[in-house]
């Protein structure tokens, strides 16, 4: 069968957490509380909106619609503001190997993310070619661990769901992948990760006869 290959944005690609980290750690502070490194770890592969909830629940702050919304508004920006002079060296290691690598064997390469700042990130790295399907936050309406994103993610490649390996960083992530029935390979703490099919701290642990051999399997 034909195999595909799903790819997470931030954490697997590239580092994107830190910035995030900064953003709401910048709101929490002006709201009058601080936003720790370790409850940072609750917001990969959480949408912006769940995330500024989980936000205001830790700061205990209660928030009108209105002043919710413009919170999003104020996070964004910041995040955008952080994220402006991204480039390639950004890039996570032996990220840009292995897309060169799945290139030159023909198989099909999707993004899968919650993030709404997906497709320009890519541009700014240089990644964006290597990508046959963009699946992201502005594309889905259930958040991970609802498997939707790469359910979409797999008709885009026209490739069956079974067929897919999914790379994540998040546990929500590594939940959407199995829910969807597809190979999940966990990028980072194998004790966080432990749902996963396969664990890697990161892609140079990575030998290519890994996907050489998955590809046979399929
Ligand atoms: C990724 C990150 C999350 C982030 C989410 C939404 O899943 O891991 O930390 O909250 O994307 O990102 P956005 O760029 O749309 O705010
Ligand atoms: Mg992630």
């Amino acid at each position: 069968n034909k195999i595909g290959f799903i790819f997470d944005l931030d954490g697997v690609i590239v580092d994107t957490a830190k910035y995030h980290y900064l953003a709401w750690k910048k709101l929490a502070n002006e709201l009058g509380f601080d936003f720790t490194d370790e409850q940072n770890e609750l917001f990969k592969g959480v949408s912006r909106k769940r995330c500024l909830e989980i936000l205001l629940d830790i700061g205990k702050v209660k928030a009108t619609q209105e002043q919710f919304d413009a919170w999003m508004v104020e996070k964004n920006e910041d995040y955008l503001r952080y994220i402006e002079n991204m480039d390639a060296s950004e890039i996570l290691p032996d990220v840009t190997k292995v897309l060169k690598y799945l290139k030159s064997k023909e198989v099909p390469i999707a993004l899968g993310s919650a993030s709404k700042n997906a497709k320009p990130i890519l541009e700014k790295v240089g990644l964006l070619p290597y990508f046959d399907a963009i699946v992201d936050g502005n594309s889905v309406t259930k958040a991970k661990p609802d498997p939707e994103v790469f359910l979409i993610a797999a008709r885009k490649l026209g490739v069956r769901a079974k067929d897919c390996v999914v790379f994540e960083d998040a546990v929500a992530g590594i939940e959407a992948a199995n829910n969807a029935e597809m190979t999940s390979i966990g990028i980072g703490d194998a004790r966080v990760l432990s749902g996963a099919d396969y664990n890697f701290k990161d892609f140079t642990e990575i030998d290519l006869s890994f996907f050489e051999n998955l590809m046979n399997t399929k």
